[in-house]
């Protein structure tokens, strides 16, 4: 036997500022799931979470309410705590960012940084709110777009036709948090030299810490050229003090990531065994994973290796991204009563369902994953209690009638039971990938096998033919068995299940290894329904009771719903436009004239392109797909010709070429039909 692996894993913290909803609990189920799955091998895995209770956001929101920020995040604690405990959601600590223990590491992160040359101080000019006396992030401005004219648009871009902008381009902004007009005032600001940092993110992103299409999204970061980041803000703002810089203070990206560690640092503080340099020192062996969404790998990817290098601690093994989620095949909604809270549907519906569910579609990419609530019931009540749950309820009533619920030493399926175990490898790769998705299909498959046996030996009939009787035992006794077999292989997404089963079995615990024994001269306990059907008209229930969620101050924003409701709530690989965006976009035949190699660069190519009247220079990460560039010339490609220009490290690109593909070797440059000449526009 190997030794257990030593393994601490993280999700995103949820902001302290409102309720967990079903594409929160997408990253929380995931990552529980694979805890379970770890614990249940028999390794050392902790789990710890927390609030993310710092920003203006959270301070603002307390104050509307009339109570302090304590309280406001004290009161959201109780009630995420709640939400997880009752979606089985098993953290083995689940903190606050607003506790001593972050205030020290990040004070003495922040120390070590700065006393290594990594900080800098530079004056910005920012909007300042006159009346409120602070100064306005961008979601906190509201002004006319200034390249369509439509009114009330945030600072930083607008929703009607996608334009990007800074907040000093708005035409009559106001502070959306007094109506004030804002005024423009300087500060000195404190920065994260990130550029310090580069050549060590470059190595660390491509050394199997990200899947595939996450590296190759950083990468075009890394090779753009990395910024300092601004981690300070000015009072009066929620979080930590900077330590010497009064009335200054940590931006709340700066000090939430260090919520990881001080909320394992909380727990080690009262756990003797655990010790906290074991896992977060620089020569930690032990393994550390953080699960997100895609919407803030920029935060875990980049800013947060670099901080971790620069202060001297290990970095992460792994960062686990996964992608958002939709429900009936579109971004949740408010008005639809498809943007559901993790308490509605618990006033409805049982966790298992949706922990079920989760994991029967959830692979290890990063695409968006549809909870498509009439697949859900069909699929939960066809696999669960039509397959699973099933072989059960069939087997043990004979036993308990027949048998005084005693299983006979009998194995009547040796070769079924001999396939169960041969799967048993396959399935433990699958979790421990991250592919639910394979794992259930194959743990199904294995269940269908269990049943189609059952079905054949049918005890039903066997059992009122005269001498048959201790073949129903036999076929009963081997049911069960190999229902076990599947609670165990099931036991991380459904721990309920897991434990009702352990109950009518009447066994101990069970974990991963005991699939490979069968249980003989066995009492059972009695048997009792140990799933119920999905009733849709619970499920319509669940989504009225969402659409008199809606509150007048809930306005339907019809987002996407990240696995934290962040400040980049957006998908960075794939925003929603307006039709007249696209219809904006100068789509152009151009002919590659030349495409070379950029000194320097890890993923790009130089290509020059002739569209007809003009020659552009554009740089395009296709470097992996394409490693001998001259064998691009002369080829006919799509651009997009109104693109702004890009400064990039290598220099200026003006356009983009589009290509498909999920990256690497697989980027697939496309092509118009023979007979396009370069110029022409693509309609
Ligand atoms: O996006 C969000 O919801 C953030 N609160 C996640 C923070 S994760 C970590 F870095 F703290
Ligand atoms: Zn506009």
């Amino acid at each position: 036997m190997s030794e257990p692996r030593k393994i601490l894993v993280t999700s995103a913290l949820p902001y302290a500022n409102g309720s967990i909803h079903l594409g929160h609990m997408l990253e929380y189920i995931q990552t529980d799931m694979w805890v379970r799955f770890q614990k249940h091998r028999g390794n050392q895995c902790i789990y710890v979470c927390a609030d993310d209770a710092h920003g203006s956001a959270i301070m603002l929101r307390a104050e509307k309410e009339g109570i302090t920020p304590e309280q406001l995040i004290a009161n959201v604690q109780a009630e995420h705590s709640a939400d997880f405990a009752d979606f089985l959601v098993d953290f083995d600590n689940f903190h606050s960012t607003h506790a001593e223990e972050n205030r020290e590491l990040s004070s003495q992160i922040y120390l070590k940084l700065r006393d290594a040359g990594h900080i800098a101080t530079r004056s910005i000019t920012q909007y300042f709110d006159p009346e409120k006396k602070m100064f306005l992030a961008d979601r906190f401005i509201k002004g006319t777009c200034p390249k369509c004219g439509t009114e009330d648009q945030y600072g930083d871009n607008c929703e009607k036709c996608g334009a990007t902008y800074a907040p000093t381009d708005l035409k009559d902004p106001k502070s959306a948090i007094s109506g004030a007009t804002p005024v423009l005032k300087d500060s000195q600001h404190f920065f994260f030299k990130l550029p310090d940092f580069q050549q060590m993110l470059q190595t660390w992103t491509r050394s199997g810490t990200l899947q595939d299409a996450v590296a190759n999204k950083i990468a075009e970061w890394l090779d753009a050229g990395l910024q300092q980041w601004d981690i300070s803000r000015d009072a009066p703002y929620f979080g930590f003090e900077i330590p010497d810089e009064p009335g200054k203070y940590f931006y709340v990206w700066l000090d939430a990531p260090i919520g990881y560690m001080a909320s394992f640092k909380n727990l080690c503080d009262r756990t003797p065994e655990l010790d906290f340099d074991a896992f977060w020192g620089k020569d930690s062996t032990a393994e550390l994973y953080h699960f997100i969404g895609k919407d803030i790998v920029n935060f875990h990817a980049l800013f947060w290796p670099a901080m971790l290098e620069g202060a001297g601690y290990r970095k992460p093994t792994g960062i686990n991204v996964h992608g958002y989620l939709t429900v009936n095949g579109q971004k949740m909604s408010k008005s639809r009563g498809t943007f559901i809270k993790a308490r509605t549907y618990l006033d409805h519906l049982s966790p298992e369902y949706l922990r079920y569910y989760y994991a029967a579609k959830l692979g290890r990419g990063v695409d968006d994953l549809d909870l498509n609530l009439e697949d859900f019931v069909q699929k939960v009540n066809s696999d669960l209690v039509g397959k699973v749950v099933n072989i059960a309820s069939r087997c043990a009533g004979f036993i308990n009638k027949g048998n005084a619920g005693v299983m006979v030493d009998t194995n009547a399926a040796p070769e079924l039971t001999e396939a169960f175990l041969a799967a048993a490898p396959g399935i433990a790769d699958a979790y421990e990938a991250r592919d639910f998705a394979r794992a259930m299909r194959e743990i199904m498959g294995l269940a269908d096998r269990a049943n189609a046996w059952i079905a054949d030996k049918a005890p039903w009939s066997l059992n009122k033919q005269e001498g048959k009787q201790d073949e129903v035992q036999a076929i009963c006794a081997t049911g069960v068995n190999l229902f076990r077999q599947l609670v165990i292989f099931l036991k991380p997404v459904l721990p309920l299940l897991a434990a009702d089963a352990e109950a009518f079995l009447n066994v101990a615990p069970l974990t991963w290894n005991d699939h490979a024994t069968l249980l003989a001269n066995h009492q059972l306990n009695e048997f009792k329904p140990l799933m119920t059907r999905i009733d849709p008209v619970k499920v319509q229930a669940m989504t009225d009771a969402s659409k008199e969620d809606l509150t007048a101050s809930q306005t339907d924003t019809g987002a996407a719903a990240p696995a934290g409701n962040g400040e980049l709530a957006k998908d960075p690989l794939s925003p929603e436009i307006e039709f007249d965006t696209f219809a904006a976009v100068d789509l152009r035949v151009a002919l590659i004239v030349k495409a070379e190699h950029v000194e320097g660069a890890d993923k790009l190519l130089r290509l020059t392109l002739d569209i007809g009247d003009e020659t552009r220079n554009v740089f395009s990460g296709i470097k992996s797909a394409y490693p001998d560039p001259s064998k691009l010339d002369g080829r006919l490609t799509m651009m997009i010709a109104n693109l702004k220009p890009r400064k990039m490290k290598f220099g200026i690109s003006e356009g983009m070429v589009m290509a498909a593909g999920p990256g690497g070797e697989e980027i697939y440059l496309l092509s118009p039909d023979s007979g396009a000449k370069p110029g022409q526009r693509i309609k």
